[in-house]
């Protein structure tokens, strides 16, 4: 099976969140069990200088107002699958992030700049592009690449099945009704049931249209989007394509993400032998100016800091947090009003608060493999993969009960049933978070065998790649069948 996957970040060459860590593993997952898999993605300049052995495959020419436009075929860094890349300077060699520039403001240019990669990928899958290669499945991730499925669909010589995936249905890519000439597509699709979006165009509303199979990233999700509370606008198109749209959970990388052999962590360890996870702690501790105290609750947080993540629930927590004897130690960046609100907690509670605004790898890995626990109080989440770093490293999750948090993470059962492997809260108030956390402060401090048991069942439980990687290529598989249609068609 030949699958292309299409998006614009990548770890290790571009990353703002989860995203890029799944558009890593996933493809280096589904080469494994057999696929033949090529990525697409922009010619950004972290791609442009981390990409292997890159040379041009056509020379494009002028386009999507850009002057010089080429396709590169190069190879990853690590995994060495191929990697074509959209090289268009104009477009996409700047510096800032992939969809903002530096003070935050979306690049202008946005809908040139997503229109374009989604073309490519629809001329990849055309034959036209790569005469020595064609994908029989184009794998869209997010808004970013779903124009891609609309693409196409417009190209009725097209016979490559199409499968989109929403990671995060909050970002949908909307754009004035005006640009549409700039997209080169029939005006048919100019309608409600095509991209138009309450007088606007929206790209990820191409995604869930036009692709033949919709996924998002955990089952729970997948059901949550098609309700008004989770579908920012899109739940009554969601509910049109119900039997197409399903739920994978996403794995993790469990090479990248793994205590017994992680060169970023003060000691190794795993469920066999946790000595390693106390040294981390106290690593952790000293390395942070916190107090080098055995009886607190380390609670750590590594995230974005937005409204999406619930982190205004862990402020208006902390006061009772830090009486009931907790420590936190918080990493992140995002709304100012939020890094604002974690630096005076910092500053008002030294040896007991420690907030790192900034975004750093290996400090991550620090993080997880110090703390006892580690909070996820999403408002909203798809998947969520702090919490399954914090289930392979012991490190018990605090999560609300949504979305991919839902799946994962699970809190209860009577008796010997109790296969719980952390601690989840159902409203997203401040109290119902401080409660989930005295329940953990209280196991660890009453119950060392029920907390170290709770520490075993995390972290045996299975998230790697390979599960949903064969989930995938059965979803491909019936998605190419639904392409082919009927036999006799
Ligand atoms: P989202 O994609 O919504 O931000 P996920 O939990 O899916 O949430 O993924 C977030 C990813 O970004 C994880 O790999 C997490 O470790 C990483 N991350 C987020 N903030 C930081 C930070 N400040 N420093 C290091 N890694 C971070
Ligand atoms: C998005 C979601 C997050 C998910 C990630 C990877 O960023 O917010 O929940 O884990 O994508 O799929």
């Amino acid at each position: 099976m030949k699958v292309l996957h299409v998006a614009a970040e990548v770890y290790p060459l571009v990353k703002t969140g989860g995203l890029a860590d799944v558009v890593a593993a996933l493809p280096a997952a589904l080469a494994k069990q057999g696929a033949d898999v090529r990525l697409l993605l922009p010619g950004l300049p972290a791609v442009l200088d981390g990409v292997q052995h890159g040379h041009t495959l056509i020379d494009i020419g002028n386009c999507f107002g850009a002057l010089r436009v080429r396709l590169l075929l190069a190879r990853m860094p690590g995994t060495q699958l191929p990697v074509y890349v959209v090289d268009a300077p104009y477009l996409y060699r700047r510096d800032g992030g992939p969809y903002q520039d530096a003070q935050g403001e979306e690049w202008p240019d946005n809908l040139q700049r997503f229109a374009l990669l989604g073309w490519m990928a629809a001329h990849l899958a055309g034959g036209d592009a790569d005469l020595d290669w064609q994908p029989e499945v184009v794998h869209a991730h997010d808004w970013h690449a779903a124009m891609a499925c609309a693409y196409i669909a417009d190209h009725a010589g097209t016979a490559a099945a199409s499968v989109f995936t929403i990671h995060n249905l909050a970002f949908q890519g909307l754009f004035p009704m005006h640009d549409w000439p700039l997209l080169g597509l029939a005006s048919r699709l100019m309608s409600p049931a095509g991209l138009e979006f309450h007088g606007q165009l929206n790209f990820m509303k191409a995604g869930l249209k036009f692709a033949d199979r919709v996924t998002t990233v955990s089952p729970s999700y997948a059901r949550e989007i098609a309700s008004p509370e989770f579908g920012f606008g899109l739940d009554g198109v969601v509910r049109a394509r119900e039997a197409d749209v399903s739920g994978i959970l996403n794995g993790i990388d469990d090479a990248v993400w793994d205590p017994a052999r992680d060169p970023a962590i003060a000691a190794a360890y795993d469920a066999q032998r946790l000595q390693g996870k106390r040294d981390c702690r106290r690593a952790l501790q000293a390395e942070l100016g916190l107090q080098p105290d055995d009886d607190a609750l380390m609670l750590a947080v590594v995230s974005r800091l937005t409204g999406q993540k619930g982190l205004d629930l862990l402020v208006a927590a902390l006061p009772e947090l830090l009486a009931q004897g907790v420590q936190v130690a918080v990493q992140g960046t995002g709304e100012p009003a939020l890094e604002a609100a974690f630096r005076i907690a910092h500053q008002a509670n030294p040896g007991r608060v420690h907030v790192h605004i900034g975004y750093d790898e290996a400090r991550a890995h620090r993080l997880i493999a110090g703390a006892d626990v580690i909070a996820v109080p999403s408002r909203f989440e798809p998947c969520g993969l702090t919490q399954m770093y914090g289930l392979r490293y012991g490190t018990l999750p605090v999560v609300r009960r949504v979305g991919g948090l839902a799946d994962t993470v699970s809190e209860g059962g009577a008796g010997g049933n109790d296969h719980s492997t952390g601690f989840v809260f159902d409203v997203a108030t401040p109290a119902a978070l401080a409660e989930a956390v005295r329940r953990a402060l209280q196991l660890r401090r009453s119950d060392p065998a029920g907390w170290a048991a709770r520490m075993r069942q995390a972290m045996a439980q299975p998230l790697g790649w390979a599960g949903p990687a064969a989930q995938y290529l059965a979803l491909y598989a019936a998605a190419r069948a639904r392409r082919r249609g009927p036999p006799g068609n």
